[in-house]
């Protein structure tokens, strides 16, 4: 079986965006995997380029634990880890630091659109070898597959180039090169304001916020003028398109009948749209609600993951410092 591996920072709870294009479909590759062919981790160090406060970053990992948990990841075969536990991945990481051209990563896009966007005051080395410690988590296990969402595709291009790069070097196929896996239907979720959906952007659908909060993000998807009475585009309204992610296709041409016939508001399909998010995540809404009030359990099954995975990474590190000339470590 092809081992399967992804990871989400820790930014606060995963949206409809990470559920759609990435816990939704590892769930149903990890739950049918055999014994430790599939990885899911918290991707706590990657947080920690942008987050301020140190505290929020632990906090928000048991958000994310809790959130696969919810949508039914079964851990029996999986190893379910926060990246921090395993920190063996920072010192692969450092070695591709050393194989890897500078000059490459200058040309990735999120790093690129960062500098264009942020106060360069601000922004660290650590936003710099990002992909780099991405290829770490993804190549210390020989992952095949990787789940991930389309604004990830060219960290996973990176990673490949670094395996073979390294492969290369060493002058043997230490690494397997990487797949991404991309869930085609919902590998762009569009965001309130019609951009990608990203926390940075604050324009998130937060399936696990309250009520209140959820209504109030849906209340501000943006939509053009059009009256109660007049005729709309169900193509192009981002309303409709969220709620084509995720309806079933009877529903989904229905609202776009009315849609097209005119006498339905924009307000109107909000509210639809907020109460079937609230009708079809009912129970993992629960199960994630319940599970932050057990922060102890969350803390228990992340370090039985950890310690798995951290045999493996040993082992697996130890194979790599042998073709580097380094003592082994225990
Ligand atoms: N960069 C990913 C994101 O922002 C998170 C991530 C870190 C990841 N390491 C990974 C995803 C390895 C897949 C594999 O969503």
């Amino acid at each position: 079986m092809e081992k399967m591996l992804t990871g989400i920072r820790s930014t606060g709870s995963p949206h409809l965006g990470n559920i759609l294009s990435v816990i939704i479909p590892s769930v149903s590759i990890a739950n049918k995997s055999t014994k430790h062919s599939s990885f899911i981790f918290i991707a706590d160090l990657h947080s920690m380029i942008h987050i301020e406060n140190i505290k929020t970053i632990k906090n928000n990992t048991y958000e994310i634990a809790a959130a696969w948990l919810a949508f039914g990841l079964n851990i029996d075969n999986c190893l379910f880890y926060r990246q921090s536990d395993v920190s063996l991945v920072t010192e692969l990481a450092w070695y591709f630091n050393c194989f890897y051209p500078y000059k490459r990563l200058v040309l990735a896009h999120a790093f690129k659109k960062e500098m264009k966007e942020i106060d360069h005051g601000k922004i660290s080395v650590g936003l710099f070898t990002y992909p780099i410690l991405m290829a770490a988590d993804i190549l210390l296990y020989n992952a095949e597959i990787i789940p991930v969402g389309k604004d990830q595709l060219q960290h996973i291009e990176i990673a490949r180039r670094i395996a073979n790069y390294f492969n290369k070097k060493i002058g043997k196929k230490l690494f397997v090169i990487p797949n991404a896996f991309l869930q085609k239907k919902n590998m762009f979720v569009l965001g309130t304001d019609g951009k990608k959906m990203s926390k940075s952007k604050k324009n998130c659908i937060d399936i696990f916020s309250s009520d209140e909060i959820l209504k109030k993000q849906i209340m501000g998807i943006r939509t053009d003028n059009k009256s109660v009475e007049e005729k709309k585009n169900p193509e192009t309204d981002y309303i409709m398109l969220l709620y084509s992610l995720i309806a079933p296709l009877d529903k989904i041409e229905i609202m776009k009948e009315k849609y097209r016939k005119g006498g339905y508001g924009y307000y109107e399909a909000k509210i639809a749209l907020y109460e079937y998010i609230i009708h079809k995540f009912s129970y993992e809404r629960k199960k994630f609600f319940s599970l932050m009030k057990k922060k102890s359990f969350l803390d228990h099954i992340l370090a039985l993951g950890a310690k798995k995975a951290k045999n493996i990474a040993q082992e697996r590190l130890n194979c790599i410092r042998k073709h580097l000339k380094f003592n082994s470590i225990n």
